[in-house]
């Protein structure tokens, strides 16, 4: 890449995207403009970012550098977003910017950024081991050259699904909001081993390495989900026994319910 990249925000999740392009030098420090809102975030990245990439203040008059980048990764929390005033150099220049903002509608993003193209990328808290899922949906004006550029982005921390905005919100449901889900059904099931006499750190081992054993065979292997059930539920055996416990709770359609509800709450939002 050539020219440089601003991020707006440069949080968690941006850093998560942003790092492993550094590491891989598919963009140098210095091609890298940064802005964050408090002088507390500005010193901890100047003293702690291992690498020296430009990062600038929001109230500075160098935040006009960041704002001159021809593709802009827009990572402030949604209700900061307000805050925001946008700065266009060039108004005849297309600038693009690549929000990564939960529930914010690409038509919202065209009305707060008039002088840009506007991009919606949908990704998940397992980008920062670098196995994130992004959905992308493009707005009417994102040439070729400019999705590739933007796609490559992603592509070093997530697999990248491109989608239409009416998808998205079950997107980030299933993808954003589920790892709450997981890590919620993995704390439960080692609270089972407690209860069960192992103690809580070995119970939470085993069941995490449960759970990748599980995802591994499914996902190398044709056996299916429900075959996968069959195969561990005898006549009158164990698996039967636990899982008509969670048939007589409900277990499937509070899961279901759970995935709509976050989907519905992503609409109101946008
Ligand atoms: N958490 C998730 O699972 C997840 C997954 C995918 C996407 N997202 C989305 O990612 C976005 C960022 O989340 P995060 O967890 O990375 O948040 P974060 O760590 O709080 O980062 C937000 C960044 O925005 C900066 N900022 C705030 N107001 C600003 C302003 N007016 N101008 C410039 N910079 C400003 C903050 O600076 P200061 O630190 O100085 O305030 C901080 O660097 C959210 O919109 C969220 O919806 C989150």
């Amino acid at each position: 890449m050539s020219d440089k990249l601003g991020i707006i925000g440069f949080g968690n999740i941006a850093k998560a995207i942003i790092t492993p392009l550094l590491e891989k030098n598919f963009i140098n420090p210095d091609q890298v403009y940064c802005l964050v809102k408090s002088r507390k975030s500005f010193d901890n990245l100047i003293n702690s970012y291992p690498y020296k990439i430009n990062i600038f203040l929001a109230n500075s008059t160098e935040s006009k550098l960041v704002w001159d980048s021809p593709i802009k990764i827009l990572s402030v929390k949604p209700q900061q977003l307000e805050d925001l005033i946008e700065i266009s150099a060039n108004k005849n220049q297309s600038n693009t910017i690549v929000s990564i903002l939960a529930g914010v509608s690409l038509n919202k993003l065209e009305k707060k950024f008039p002088n840009h193209n506007c991009v919606r990328a949908v990704t998940n808290i397992p980008i920062l081991v670098r196995q994130g899922l992004t959905g992308i949906t493009w707005g009417s004006k994102i040439d070729d050259v400019k999705k590739i550029f933007i796609k490559k982005i992603f592509q070093n921390s997530s697999k990248i699904y491109e989608m239409p905005e009416d998808y998205l919100d079950i997107f980030l449901s299933l993808t954003s909001s589920a790892p709450a889900i997981v890590a919620l059904i993995i704390d439960s099931l080692s609270d089972g081993g407690l209860s069960g006499g192992l103690n809580k750190k070995l119970s939470e081992e085993l069941v995490i390495e449960m759970i990748l054993g599980t995802i591994l065979l499914l996902k190398e292997t044709n056996i299916g989900t429900s075959e996968l059930r069959n195969m561990v539920t005898s006549p009158g055996g164990t698996t039967i026994s636990a899982l008509n416990v969670l048939e007589n709770k409900s277990f499937r359609s509070a899961l279901i319910e759970s995935i709509l509800a976050a989907r519905n709450k992503s609409k109101e939002f946008s």
